[in-house]
């Protein structure tokens, strides 16, 4: 089984976790590629697609947006699970759903929606996001859980394994 894991990110926080996911896949035994959704041409190679984006004033970055319009018809139909990286803080804020992501789930059904924490490295953001990061009084640091990635990944792959079952009964 052909998995893409492709993910947009725009300080490096989201890309390691798309990483870490694809990693944790590959130790299952699923045959795993990992590319930046500029850089996808066609999903016909693929069974399962793998997709997140960090969020930025709630919603995803660019990328993945067009990402989502250009194979929304692929999408629709293959087994999708996609991920964002966003809140920061203990406990991480914001609580709720980016709100810029619910036109994407409803658009393609994924399998689930997963929001994992994210990292704010102040020293790798520009004047204009450091600017919006005051006046929010958002928490830097590093507050990604790599075991809720793994279990994640895992649960992923569970769901598949259970699903090849099922087709060889
Ligand atoms: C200017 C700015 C705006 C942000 N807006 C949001 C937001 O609306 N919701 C959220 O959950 N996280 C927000 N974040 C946090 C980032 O999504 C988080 O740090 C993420 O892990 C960054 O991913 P990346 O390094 O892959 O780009 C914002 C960060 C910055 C710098």
């Amino acid at each position: 089984m052909k998995v893409l894991v492709t993910s947009s990110s725009k300080h490096g926080a989201t890309e390691e976790i798309g990483e870490a996911v694809a990693r944790r896949l590959g130790e299952r035994g699923l045959d795993v590629d990992v590319t930046r959704p500029a850089d996808v041409d066609r999903l016909d190679d693929y069974d399962v697609v793998v997709l997140g984006s960090g969020v930025y004033a709630g919603q995803w970055i660019r990328e993945a947006r067009t990402f989502v319009e250009v194979f929304a018809d692929d999408l629709r139909t293959m087994p999708v699970w996609l991920f964002s990286s966003g809140p920061v803080g203990e406990p991480p804020v914001p609580a709720s759903e980016p709100a810029g992501v619910a036109p994407i789930v409803e658009a393609i059904a994924p399998r689930e929606h997963r929001v994992f924490a994210g990292r704010l490295d102040p020293g790798s953001l520009n004047i204009a996001e450091r600017t919006v990061l005051k006046v929010v009084r958002a928490e830097p640091g590093d507050f990604r859980d790599w075991d809720d990635v793994t279990a994640w990944a895992d649960a992923i792959a569970d769901q598949l394994a259970a699903g090849i079952a099922v087709l060889a009964e």
